[in-house]
């Protein structure tokens, strides 16, 4: 069972579970009229509940994967995808979800959600697939998402929910004196899509000294990392898909931002739904 999380996890999953009830709201319409089918794929499923909090007083959280099957008003998804790397996670979450809700078409696999996210834009550019709606949710604990996936979703009937590690992931590979050794470089530069040059440029700043032996030139990191990091994955973003939602914040009890939560989509609509949502829960921070 997943272990992680604070009152964003909670968060998380009600700005999601709205949205998924306003795109039912909406494409049931739709579907019925032009026959479309919707899909539900979520690249990083979990084992269907989240534990939160220390031992003694640990709450279970049901994850998101169940809360998007439960919802029936005005109609459900035809059809559910779940990606979850780890078997053990992945067993879990069919006795959570497939052996709990027989009557509904779900698919659980078991392998790395950039995979499968490629196998849906296949899917989603052959004559059948044009059919299907796609509502999707990348929820990764770290950067485990490539970019490149997101590359082969662009200009698809997908909305997509990401879950973007500012401060946990892209903010602490990133060393005070640009000194990143190769294996975080490269992270970097698939997760992000840029290779080290144009990462190095985003992020950090050269200042020249004169000093009795020469100019010294110091390299040093911009102060709002973070922020930088956000923005520049959200203009990125705004190359892939036509609209891209303003973020989420989540932050730990520090008041240090973790992660940001956007969503993007090709349609305006979606992205405005989504803004309402996701404003109403920065007020709540
Ligand atoms: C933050 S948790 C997901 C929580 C889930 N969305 C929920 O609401 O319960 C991330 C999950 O992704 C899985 N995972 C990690 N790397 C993965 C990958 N490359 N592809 C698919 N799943 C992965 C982890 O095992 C973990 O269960």
């Amino acid at each position: 069972m997943n272990n992680f999380g604070g009152d964003w996890t909670e968060n998380k999953i009600e700005i999601l579970v709205e949205y998924a009830g306003a795109y039912l709201n909406i494409m049931n319409i739709h579907a019925k009229k032009y026959g479309w089918k919707l899909l539900y794929f979520d690249g990083f499923a979990g084992s269907g509940f989240i534990k939160k909090g220390k031992l003694e007083d640990q709450k279970l959280i049901i994850g998101a994967a169940r809360r998007i099957l439960e919802i029936e008003d005005p109609r459900s998804f035809d059809m559910f995808y779940f990606v979850e790397k780890e078997s053990e996670n992945a067993e879990l979450l069919k006795a959570n979800t497939k052996d709990q809700f027989p009557d509904k078409n779900i698919r659980i696999v078991t392998t790395d959600c950039n995979k499968k996210i490629k196998a849906l834009s296949n899917f989603l550019s052959s004559p059948q697939g044009h059919n299907y709606k796609v509502l999707a949710y990348i929820d990764p604990c770290g950067m485990q998402l490539n970019w490149e996936s997101l590359v082969a979703l662009q200009k698809l009937s997908v909305d997509v929910w990401i879950l973007i590690p500012t401060g946990m992931g892209v903010n602490r590979l990133l060393k005070k004196d640009s000194n990143i050794s190769d294996a975080w470089v490269s992270k970097l530069e698939i997760f992000l899509g840029m290779n080290k040059q144009e990462i190095l440029n985003s992020f950090y700043k050269e200042s020249v000294t004169m000093t009795l032996f020469g100019e010294e030139v110091k390299t040093t990191k911009e102060e709002n990392a973070v922020e930088k990091s956000a923005e520049l994955y959200k203009s990125r973003l705004g190359s892939l898909f036509k609209y891209v939602s303003e973020p989420y914040i989540l932050k730990n009890r520090s008041n240090s931002t973790m992660f940001h939560f956007l969503m993007a989509s090709n349609n305006r609509t979606a992205v405005k739904i989504a803004n309402e949502i996701i404003q109403k829960y920065n007020r709540k921070n």
